[in-house]
């Protein structure tokens, strides 16, 4: 992961950022469109031959990159207000591989373009993927649903390329897990498909719900079915969109657990309460408190002990796996043991090591802790950590590893006594807009190294 050119690509004059902690975050602060729909949203605009309209844009790394994705293939992308962007697909075209390669980084974005591209061009070349180290994070879900739908895939030295001949056919496809990735790839690839596409065990996250209704905007016929089924009529032809993103819920409840963490107060402008219910519950377990607001959430700390809770990260509706990295910040201050439990990624705990440097007490173990009853049934992959509070943060230096676990260091380094230097921040704006300013906002002590 490139932190420097993520920060480069938002205007970050610095990659390296020292704090002075132990000070409440307090304040308002706004979040715009979810990085894990603007993104799709923007490839969803590949299957129209004519202009679509985003509005609720964040300025975020990954969203220059998708930009410059885009642009690649001929797309003409027009930022036409602040947040509002105008993709122009008329003459969409092949990139090279290598022009590809330097846009992508290390992003795993372009396996979305797959579908659309096949429709458009009749092939498609996808790099090697990168995205956080967080896990292996294959990709065979999405190549087998690509190969049910028709199309043919062939492996070369730096990627993958795709053909598709008679172009791409409707077909039964069942997920072995609900996938968010492979499930906008069948979505993205059945819209216009010749027949109809039934998809069982898809992911139902309320991004992938909004990317629906995008395609239904565009002209696609999809149903969402009890039971994890999602049945798309595919159709011929689809038109541009007009939508306004929904909000980044996963941004929203970073800033949650912010305020937790530091004893403070900070109303979340924009965040709603339907897609964080399942984060609020645990929220309210652990003794926060908050308040729904007709335009956004107000989160803040009891100002008396927290408790510790039992989490599963789960999909949808369950407890996001991108919620427990900041929330695992508040809970080094609850009273007692806390375990979370990770069972989406492989290796999503790697940013403890660096709480206890700073004086948490977390032991992860790699194989979950099999004699604790749980909710979400064991996966192979699944781990667990285990929090210990409350346990009093210091500073230290830290070198942010990825998205989430670079937020909570910096969230931890904002609770912690003294100063911290945290490098490679530039991460941390591939998902987080204006980071810096909405610190400012907050009261944050801080310089820029
Ligand atoms: N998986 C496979 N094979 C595949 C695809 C996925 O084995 O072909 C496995 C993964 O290795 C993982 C699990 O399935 O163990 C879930 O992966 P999923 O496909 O659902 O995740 P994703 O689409 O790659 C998106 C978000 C993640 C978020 C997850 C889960 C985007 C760009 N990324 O990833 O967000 O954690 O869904 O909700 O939408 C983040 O924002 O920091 C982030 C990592």
């Amino acid at each position: 992961m490139d932190s420097q050119k993520a920060a480069q690509r938002v205007g970050l004059a610095s990659d390296t950022i020292v704090i002075h902690g132990g000070k409440p975050l307090t304040g308002r602060i706004e979040v715009r469109g979810a990085k894990n729909l603007v993104t799709k949203a923007m490839v969803a605009a590949l299957l129209a031959d004519d202009p679509s309209t985003l509005k609720s844009v964040p300025e975020i790394s990954d969203v220059h990159v998708v930009r410059g994705l885009l642009e690649a293939h001929g797309v003409v992308v027009t930022e036409q207000a602040p947040g509002e962007l105008l993709l122009d697909t008329t003459n969409v075209q092949s990139a090279h591989i290598a022009e590809i390669n330097a846009h992508a980084g290390s992003s795993r974005i372009p396996i979305l373009f797959c579908g659309p591209l096949l429709h458009q061009l009749g092939e498609a070349f996808i790099p090697d993927l990168g995205g956080c180290k967080i896990g292996d994070r294959p990709i065979d879900f999405h190549l087998n649903a690509l190969r049910a739908l028709g199309a043919t895939v062939e492996k070369l030295d730096d990627g993958i390329r795709l053909t598709a001949p008679n172009g791409l056919s409707g077909a039964r496809i069942e997920l072995p897990y609900p996938s968010v990735g492979a499930t906008e790839q069948v979505l993205l690839s059945a819209v216009r498909a010749k027949g109809t596409t039934e998809l069982k065990n898809a992911a139902i996250e309320p991004e992938i719900m909004d990317l629906i209704a995008i395609l239904q905007k565009m002209g696609a016929i999809i149903s969402v079915e009890p039971n994890r089924v999602i049945v798309i009529e595919g159709v011929e032809k689809l038109h541009g969109y007009l939508h306004s993103a929904i909000f980044d819920r996963n941004e929203a409840a970073s800033w949650a657990s912010a305020a937790l963490a530091t004893r403070g107060d900070i109303v979340v402008g924009g965040a709603k309460q339907q897609e964080l219910m399942t984060f609020l519950n645990v929220y309210r377990k652990a003794g926060g408190m908050f308040d729904v607001l007709e335009d956004g959430i107000r989160f803040w700390h009891p100002g008396t002990p927290l408790r510790p809770v039992m989490v599963e990260t789960d999909v949808h509706p369950g407890f996001m796996t991108d919620w427990q990295q900041p929330l695992i910040v508040a809970l080094t201050q609850a009273e007692g043991q806390s375990v979370v439990h990770e069972t989406v990624y492989e290796n999503r705990f790697g940013f403890t090591e660096a709480l206890n440097e700073m004086g948490a007490d977390i032991v992860v173990y790699k194989s979950g802790i099999a004699s604790i009853t749980r909710r979400v049934p064991r996966r192979p992959l699944e781990q667990a950590a285990v929090i210990t509070g409350p346990t009093p943060l210091h500073g230290a230096d830290v070198r942010v590893p990825d998205l989430r676990g670079g937020f909570s260091h910096l969230i931890a380094a904002l609770a912690a006594e003294g100063t911290s230097t945290i490098s490679n921040v530039g991460i941390i704006s591939r998902g987080y807009e204006l980071f810096i300013d909405k610190l400012e906002q907050l009261g944050a002590d801080f310089e820029l190294a």
